[in-house]
């Protein structure tokens, strides 16, 4: 019996268990660390999520140990699952089980897996009904954004975790070089950012656009929770077809996050941007901030995130531009763009135009 050795360029390194299985005789032939790598990782990404949806990352931010039996009956959870999706973490050393398995702690990977947990729970609680059905979706020959049931709850869930860890600081620090006192943001989902603004700055006023139900309770949920509905209103409208309207009037800050690549192709773009003038007639400035297409070679140098990203919008048949495909279009669109910063989301920045 033998059990393949995981070469450099993959850098797997043999577990103890796997020279156990060598002494013992186990029926191990043409078992691959790397095909088990990938087998494993699926399920850890869905461990993650669920864990963070659970509340346990949180739980242990603040308490260095948990006792996996008062977390289960305090929260009502099934014990023996949680203690296996904490297994699968403590496979990846995210976290540590004791020797009963009855205490978890925070594991060698575990700060880094919060930081990162948003992306998770975007890929499988946002998208999980695109992966699962993935041969069935692409065999009309054209994408197909419909049957995709991506679910923007979750969607907006996971951007309020990951926007917290890698947009905002980028994003306020810009913001503030020009003063203003009304402000919108087209695609709000959560309204996290503009709930945010408005408890650091009581003057504040602003209001969230969202073309999803559920993107839009949530908003209307959080404003409510941040007792701020007397200075954040949420609308719900198509960013593609949007009107005039006397609240809007008074806007001077537009911002967008995420969302402006769901208005291409190219030429229906190219009308949102010249319309939003007309749309926001005192508005000086629009900070549009997107992730755009990498171009990268494919290899597994690949950074979290963006395989995600670009597999599922292939799929929903969404085009996704490259920087010099917005900066051509800003242009053409009349929008002068004077500064572009990188976020902490790879490939992903905010073009501030005038
Ligand atoms: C990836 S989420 C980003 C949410 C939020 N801006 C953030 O940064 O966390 C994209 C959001 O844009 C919304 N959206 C997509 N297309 C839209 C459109 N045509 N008009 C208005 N909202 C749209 C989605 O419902 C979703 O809430």
């Amino acid at each position: 019996m033998h059990i393949k050795e995981a070469d450099s360029q993959y850098d797997l390194k043999p577990h103890a268990w796997q020279a156990d299985l060598q002494k013992q005789t186990l029926p191990t032939n043409g078992f691959s660390a790397r095909t088990a790598d990938i087998f494993n990782s699926a399920i850890a990404a869905s461990a993650i999520a669920a864990v963070f949806d659970l509340g346990l990352f949180e739980e242990l931010q603040q308490n260095d140990s948990i006792r996996l039996q008062e977390f289960c009956e305090k929260r009502g959870l099934h014990q023996p699952s949680i203690r296996m999706l904490l297994y699968t973490l403590a496979c990846f050393d995210i976290v540590t089980l004791s020797a009963e398995q009855d205490f978890v702690r925070p594991g060698k990977a575990f700060a880094e897996t919060c930081r990162d947990k948003g992306y998770f729970l975007w890929l499988v609680r946002g998208y999980g009904h695109l992966w699962q059905h993935l041969s069935d979706l692409v065999k009309n020959g054209k994408g197909n954004f419909d049957s995709v049931g991506r679910d923007g709850g979750y969607i907006a869930k996971a951007g309020r975790d990951y926007g917290a860890q890698f947009v905002d600081a980028y994003f306020t620090d810009m913001l503030y070089q020009m003063p203003f006192r009304v402000a919108a943001d087209l695609g709000c989902g959560s309204a996290m950012r503009l709930i945010n603004l408005a408890r650091q700055n009581p003057e504040l006023r602003g209001i969230g656009i969202d073309i999803n139900d559920g993107a839009v309770k949530l908003a209307q949920d959080a404003i409510t929770a941040a007792n701020l509905q007397n200075r954040l209103t949420v609308v719900r409208a198509d960013a593609g077809r949007l009107q005039a309207r006397p609240e809007f009037a008074e806007v001077e800050v537009l911002f967008c996050f995420f969302m402006a690549h769901d208005l291409w192709p190219r030429a229906n773009c190219l009308k949102v941007l010249q319309q939003i003038r007309s749309v926001f007639p005192r508005l000086k400035r629009f900070l549009l901030s997107d992730t755009y297409r990498a171009d990268l070679p494919a290899s597994r140098q690949v950074p979290i995130f963006t395989l995600g990203f670009e597999v599922t919008h292939a799929v929903m048949g969404q085009y996704i531009p490259s920087v010099a495909e917005w900066m051509d279009l800003f242009a053409e669109a009349g929008w002068s763009c004077v500064e572009r910063r990188e976020l902490g989301i790879p490939f992903s920045a905010i073009f501030d135009l005038r």
